[in-house]
């Protein structure tokens, strides 16, 4: 076999160039006609003659260049590729400027280095971004906020994994695009340079109650587990519901103190039984409390603490996490400087910084507080009328959404396409969706058109994404050498004379068979920077992404990353912190006072 592999080219690439098909046969019938026109018979036809020659050969030769052998070159020497992954016809042409007006550029095709735009009717059937950590997802992330800022348009990003220059770049390509007033910051690990945020406040009762719920990890599927999320649920959403009938705002910091204080549960009865007395709320929380209420010797009324932490207690810490801290000053407002709906309505650049340094667990749970409260704004500006939803589409970059995930994702897929929302979740693996449940990857899968592959880590990820990309009949050369010795002769036979001989020959077979069209081995082994993106399931894109730097004199200019801050009408809350001394247990303040005597 050796003599093939001494061969200067590979089968493949002789096979592309093997002139074959009608093209090539007018091409090669054209060369023909011009050197048949090269004949002194013709001569007396002259000034036609030269024209036809050159028209002929030029038409000719030109095919056979650009076709046959331009694509070595092009191969060759366009934005390095390992793989030959030819990507498909381009759905926005290269020249059509109109049609990249709505559209936003994702990069450059590895083969011959044309852009490949996806438009906004396209990207509202979601994006979702795969690869491996340090691949560039982030990278192309920012590359299309950035075109999405230049728009106008609006955008929630949540940063999993930010590092301190990313603040400074989100403003510093605001105000390239003219738009740091736009800019609004979730930065709960440096309330300085935040803006307020309560992601309680909206939605009702059940919406508010299911994202508190998303805090209490969902791992154990046993049915007393579940019994106990049952519980859980029914106790906060007649909380929630207590609470916004009384009119007044809440925050994390009241929510805490409720579920622990029978004293601050007494005081929300009192206040509904003084302000709506025939409210059905009033009365289900009335009963909701009555189960938990006792009456002493002298009639004094009081709440069996214990008996609801068994049900609420798991709550309570998590919520009192958020409540203090540098969550607690950016969270603890009844007047938040941010409200999702009215962001997305206003066309707002949204930075949600999860400060996952430290504080892992409790900057997932906020992750998973800022979807569920996305949730609530989607469906209001779904019920917009058309002319008022966003345009163009708010986008929503969940960059390491792997780590706040959760069950009500594929609803929100579903819903936010006709809100003009479109989402793009960035994962490391596919198992991220999958530790969910099976249905959730499930559904990411069938709810995003558009699927990026990065270089991918993990076999079973790579496996699925090529499984995602497709597969294609592929003709397959199969070259055999075979040598052989054959004798022949009659068995009895006095005769000496025998017929013997070798042979040697080479079989080359052709057959057609299922491949790829992207192998699992070429996806774990793509270059930084380069990807796959696979559009609505039939069309393939092996492109690079460019890059987006600021200049260090721009970075200059632009200065230290200012806040927009805003004057809100005062709002009345139930101040639950403030009034802390009328929660605490007498046996406390008697104590302090013979402290003090
Ligand atoms: N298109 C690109 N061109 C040039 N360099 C790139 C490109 N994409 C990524 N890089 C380089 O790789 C680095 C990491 O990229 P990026 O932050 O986007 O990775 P990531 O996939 O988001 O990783 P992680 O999952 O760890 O956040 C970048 O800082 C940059 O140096
Ligand atoms: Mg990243």
């Amino acid at each position: 076999m050796n003599k093939w592999k001494a061969l200067p080219m590979r089968i493949e690439t002789i096979r592309k160039i093997t002139l074959a098909g009608p093209f090539d046969a007018i091409a090669v019938l054209l060369i023909a006609m011009s050197i048949v026109l090269t004949s002194p018979f013709f001569h007396y036809h002259e000034p036609y003659r030269r024209l036809l020659i050159i028209t002929f050969s030029g038409i000719g030769a030109w095919w056979i260049f650009n076709e046959r052998l331009m694509f070595l070159l092009r191969e060759k020497f366009l934005l390095k590729s390992k793989y030959l992954i030819k990507s498909s016809e381009l759905v926005i042409a290269e020249h059509d400027k109109t049609a990249q007006q709505n559209a936003l550029l994702f990069g450059y095709t590895a083969d011959e280095g044309k852009p490949v735009y996806i438009s906004y009717d396209f990207l509202m059937r979601h994006v979702w971004i795969l690869g491996q950590s340090g691949v560039g997802k982030t990278v192309l992330g920012t590359n299309l906020m950035f075109q999405q800022i230049v728009k106008g348009g609006g955008l929630l990003f949540i940063d999993g994994k930010m590092n301190g220059d990313d603040l400074q770049t989100m403003y510093q390509i605001c105000k390239w695009a003219g738009r740091e007033q736009d800019l609004l910051v979730i930065n709960p690990g440096k309330p300085e340079l935040s803006n307020s945020y309560n992601p309680i406040l909206y939605g009702d009762a059940d919406e508010v109650a299911s994202r508190l719920l998303s805090l209490i990890p969902s791992s154990e599927d046993s049915p007393g587990a579940d019994f106990y999320r049952q519980s859980t649920k029914q106790a906060i959403t007649t909380l929630i519901a207590a609470l916004q009938e009384t009119g007044l705002a809440y925050n994390f910091m009241d929510l805490s103190i409720l579920l622990l204080n029978g004293k601050a549960l007494l005081y929300v009865e009192s206040l509904l039984v003084r302000d709506k007395p025939d409210s059905p709320i009033t009365n289900q929380y009335r009963l909701f409390l009555d189960r938990y209420k006792t009456v002493s010797n002298k009639g004094v009324t009081t709440i069996d603490v214990d008996r609801l932490k068994d049900i609420l207690g798991g709550m309570a810490g998590r919520l009192y996490d958020f409540g203090t801290g540098t969550f607690g000053e950016v969270l603890n407002t009844y007047t938040p400087d941010v409200n999702l709906f009215e962001a997305i309505r206003a066309n707002k650049v949204i930075y949600v910084m999860l400060p996952t340094m430290g504080k892992n667990e409790q900057a997932q749970n906020f992750g998973k507080m800022v979807i569920g409260d996305l949730r609530t704004a989607l469906s209001w500006v779904q019920a917009l009328p058309e002319a008022q939803r966003p345009n163009p589409p708010f986008m929503v970059f969940a960059d390491e959404a792997g780590s706040y995930v959760s069950q009500s994702w594929p609803r929100m897929f579903e819903q936010a396409r006709s809100a003009r929302i479109w989402l793009m979740p960035a994962t490391q693996t596919q198992a991220n969706f999958e530790a969910i449940s099976k249905e959730l990857e499930q559904m990411i899968i069938g709810n995003t058109w558009t699927k990026v592959f990065f270089k991918i880590g993990t076999p079973e990820s790579a496996e699925t994404a090529a499984n995602i990309i497709g597969m294609e009949r592929k003709a397959s050369l199969t070259i055999a050498e075979n040598t052989g010795r054959s004798e022949s002769g009659q068995e009895i036979d006095s005769s000496p004379i025998k017929q013997a001989g070798d042979s040697a020959g080479i079989t080359i077979s052709q057959r057609e068979e299922e491949v790829y069209r992207v192998h699992p081995d070429q996806l774990a082994s793509l270059d930084m920077g380069q990807c796959i993106v696979s559009f609505g399931g039939d069309k393939l894109y092996n492109i690079r992404v460019p890059m987006l730097t600021l200049t260090p004199e721009f970075r200059e200019q632009c200065g230290k990353a200012q806040l927009n801050y805003f004057d809100h009408q005062a709002r009345k809350g139930l101040d639950l912190f403030k009034n802390i001394n009328r929660w605490l247990s007498d046996v406390i303040k008697n104590d302090k006072v013979d402290e003090q005597g």
